[in-house]
């Protein structure tokens, strides 16, 4: 059976709750905001209606509805009081497992028994910070991408302790507020994309410490060859295109890629001078000298909400 959940409480709101809290406040969702920080609880209410404008903006929602969504929106410094009513609890606190743990434990204590209980994290396991509470069936991780109100994807996954029911009912609420829940079967650091992110980065710093590229030309290559065309098909599915079958491509490239795989770093650790030779390269980057990351960060936003503006007009 399909549970109706209709309050939200976003514990902790940074970067990360801030765009939750405007994802269900567009969808309809009651949400009730509680920071540990009293500065980021004055400004959280402005925060989120600059992320609802923004949806607006792509035509996620329409245009004058940001206005009455903030109506759903209310700000506490009493945990107890953001919680009393919650049947879905989104905490978004820093991430390492003391934080995380103490609050799940006061989450627990607090929320109603029914709530369900789903962390951000974007490292940790749900098995660990599930230990500390009485109720393990019903936490979950639901870890979304910055920035949460613009990017659709959340993966989620239980902790061994987690019910079925809660990551299935996780997942239909993601859903109803827009976004597109890829569900793990099981845990593993890094989840999905933080783990290709990994394998790729470690690649791209390896080719510019070994003298092969600049980190301009490596970003270069990266966004008008694999980034202009990944957004709308993943690794798996062009191998499978580009050797007319998956089959055939391990056949066909089997001698290519034994090369490239070989030749690739392979440390776990970053090499003091490959770390030394990527921060020179990053600040010779031309946008890096000359503009701020704040206006880096505001470029990329905008960049993101037109490429999502163009998905949306054209499905
Ligand atoms: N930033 C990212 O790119 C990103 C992406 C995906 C997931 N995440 C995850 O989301 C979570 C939050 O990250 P963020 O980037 O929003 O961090 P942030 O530092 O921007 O926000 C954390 C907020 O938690 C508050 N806080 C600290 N202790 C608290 C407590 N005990 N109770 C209530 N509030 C408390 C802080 O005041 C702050 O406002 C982390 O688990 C992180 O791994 C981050």
């Amino acid at each position: 059976m399909e549970r109706n959940l209709k309050n939200v409480a976003c514990v902790g709101c940074g970067l990360i709750g801030q765009g939750w809290a405007a994802l269900f406040a567009a969808a309809g969702y009651r949400v009730a905001i509680y920071d540990s920080s009293d500065n980021v609880l004055k400004h959280a209410v402005e925060r989120v209606r600059s992320n609802l404008e923004r949806l607006e903006e792509i035509n996620r929602i329409s245009i004058g509805t940001a206005v009455g969504a903030l109506e759903f929106v209310r700000t506490t410094p009493d945990l107890a009081d953001a919680l009393n009513v919650a049947d879905f609890v989104m905490e978004s606190v820093p991430d390492n497992y003391p934080v995380k743990k103490a609050v799940f434990k006061e989450l627990d204590t607090l929320a109603p028994a029914g709530a369900i209980l789903a962390s951000s994290s974007s490292g940790l396991l749900m098995s660990e910070i599930q230990t500390v509470v009485s109720r393990p069936e019903r936490c979950v991780l639901a870890h979304p991408f910055l920035p949460v109100h613009l990017l659709p994807l959340v993966e989620v996954v239980g902790g061994n302790r987690t019910a079925p029911a809660t990551v299935e009912a996780t997942c239909n609420l993601m859903e109803k507020i827009g976004k597109i829940p890829v569900r793990l079967n099981k845990e593993v650091s890094g989840y999905i994309v933080n783990r290709l992110q990994a394998a790729l980065l470690r690649e791209a710093i390896n080719l510019v410490a070994t003298g092969v590229a600049s980190a301009e030309d490596v970003d270069r290559a990266f966004c008008n060859g694999m980034g202009m065309r990944d957004p709308f098909i993943g690794p798996l599915l062009r191998a499978h295109l580009a050797g007319n079958g998956i089959s055939k491509f391990l056949d066909q490239y089997k001698e290519s890629y034994r090369l490239r795989w070989e030749s690739m770093a392979s440390w776990d650790t970053i090499p003091s001078r490959a770390k030394e030779a990527l921060i020179r390269s990053v600040a010779e980057m031309p946008i890096v000298r000359n503009h701020s990351l704040d206006d880096i960060k505001t470029w990329r936003d905008r960049m993101l909400a037109q490429i999502l503006k163009l998905e949306r007009d054209y499905s």
